[in-house]
């Protein structure tokens, strides 16, 4: 059965807009096998010396310290590659990533473990699988007035495809600290995109 890779990154728990869409698609997605890392229940560390000297450092110099300083980043990187889809479900904090999603891909984008470089830029060295993203905006990033940069989707868009993940379809909800109506209409929103994934994925499995 495909694994399915969901990341959970908003730290609101239960009242969580996008925790509430990201379950609901990972909830219409059938037959598959769901692997759960929660970036907020479980934040994970930042890269610290020892981790930015490991991972620079060719694999065959590495000695004890080192293998442990990259055990984590392992860890997650082999999650990464044993799914079959990803699904990451995150609001949006200060027009980016939340830190804590932040901590994750630099836990999982590592030179000659998963890109190279080349002289044409860095070269993803993972499988290219499909990813869904969720982003819930308290405010509106559309054009014009008081709208807000959206560095969030591009950004992540530019890092998953870094390590190889270039199949990403993005649902962006917006208005969401907006009351009721605002938040009824991002539903209705999310159930089409939804409805537009499962139908995308289904046909791929057949
Ligand atoms: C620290 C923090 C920073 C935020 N920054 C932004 C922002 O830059 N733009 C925006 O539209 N909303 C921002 N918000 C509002 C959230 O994106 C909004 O509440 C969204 O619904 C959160 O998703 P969640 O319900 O899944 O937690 C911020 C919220 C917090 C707590």
């Amino acid at each position: 059965m495909p694994i399915l890779l969901h990341i959970l990154a908003s730290p609101r728990g239960e009242t969580s807009h996008s925790r509430r869409i990201g379950r609901a698609l990972v909830s219409h997605l059938k037959d598959v096998v769901v692997v759960t890392r929660d970036l907020a229940l479980q934040p994970l560390p930042h890269p610290d010396r020892d981790f930015v000297e490991a991972s620079l450092m060719a694999e065959s110099e590495r000695g004890d310290r080192q293998k442990a300083a990259l055990a984590l980043s392992e860890r997650l990187i082999a999650e990464l590659e044993d799914a079959d889809l990803i699904v990451i479900d995150t609001p949006m904090h200060n027009f980016t990533v939340p830190s804590v999603l932040k901590a994750w891909i630099d836990q999982v984008i590592r030179p000659h473990r998963t890109f190279r470089t080349s002289p044409e830029g860095k070269i993803g060295l993972l499988r290219n699988r499909p990813v869904f993203l969720v982003v819930c905006c308290g405010g509106s990033c559309a054009d014009g007035g008081a709208a807000q940069s959206d560095f969030l989707t591009p950004y992540l868009r530019h890092a998953l495809a870094t390590i190889g993940l270039r199949d990403l379809s993005v649902l962006r909800l917006e208005g969401l600290n907006r009351g009721p109506a605002a938040v009824e209409r991002a539903d209705e929103q999310a159930s089409a995109w939804i409805a537009d994934q499962v139908r995308n994925w289904n046909a791929r499995q057949r």
